[in-house]
């Protein structure tokens, strides 16, 4: 079958003169590596995230909105807030996957304790300027599990660099975390964002975009109790 999106010549343009190579001479992990999407994720897409919640539903729904209507220049994110297993970077490589098929734009997958440590070596290795540019100005990048561990100053600081960076400069980010950024009708789901990251910071992830709420059943817990019973039929 001849690939649509390229027609067969395995390029396409990005419509400024330049060609970039298309996805169907990409091995399945060629694309994945390109995006920078974690092993685990390869095979996860938003036609294989399956809404069992009104809300999972909506968070497919606005991942899709923001992978169809996004634009290079707008700089506009969204924000996955939920407790674990809920499908939240599963969502957001969807989004990668779909705004480099759709759009032709690269984006990148951090987790982001990652990135800030990848950071703070090129701060010490005085590569202040270009390198993190390079990674800062990307069209679109994932910070997946913001505020995972509690982060220590110099930490925070990086934190509220990345951010205000992207912020500043109209970058789109697709951020994913377990912590809600304030507390929601007057109850507090434990801990907030904003204790764990600056509440500057935090007002930025609101200005700069969605932000979607999901509630739904931790899918690592059904994923390994059917192994475990299936496990269990077999040997009893
Ligand atoms: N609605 C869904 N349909 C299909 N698979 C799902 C769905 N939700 C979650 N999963 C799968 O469940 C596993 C856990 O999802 P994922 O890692 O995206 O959760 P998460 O919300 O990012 O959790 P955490 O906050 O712990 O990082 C993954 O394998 C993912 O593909
Ligand atoms: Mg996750």
């Amino acid at each position: 079958m001849v690939c649509e999106r390229c027609g067969g010549t395995g390029f396409v343009s990005r419509g400024d003169g330049r060609v970039d190579l298309c996805e169907c001479r990409f091995s399945k992990e060629d694309l994945n590596r390109v995006l920078g999407i974690p092993k685990r994720f390869w095979d996860k897409d938003l036609d294989n995230y399956i809404p069992e919640t009104e809300e999972e539903q909506d968070a497919l729904f606005q991942a899709k909105v923001f992978a169809e209507t996004f634009g290079e220049e707008e700089g506009f994110s969204i924000t996955f807030v939920g407790p674990p297993g809920v499908g939240k970077t599963h969502l957001a490589v969807g989004i990668l996957k779909k705004v480099y098929r759709e759009k032709n734009i690269k984006g990148f997958f951090f987790d982001t304790k990652d990135l800030i440590y990848r950071l703070k070596l090129l701060m010490e290795e005085r590569k202040t300027g270009r390198a993190i540019r390079r990674i800062l100005d990307l069209p679109l990048i994932v910070l997946d599990d913001l505020g995972s561990e509690r982060l220590s100053d110099w930490q925070r600081e990086i934190m509220a660099y990345i951010i205000s960076y992207r912020y500043n400069n109209l970058k789109s980010t697709v951020i994913t975390t377990n912590f809600p950024l304030e507390e929601r009708q007057g109850k507090t789901h434990g801990l907030r964002l904003s204790e764990r990251i600056d509440p500057g910071t935090v007002s930025r992830i609101y200005g700069m975009g969605k932000v979607v709420y999901i509630k739904g059943k931790d899918r690592r817990r059904i994923g390994e109790l059917k192994l475990w019973d299936e496990g269990n039929r077999r040997s009893g």
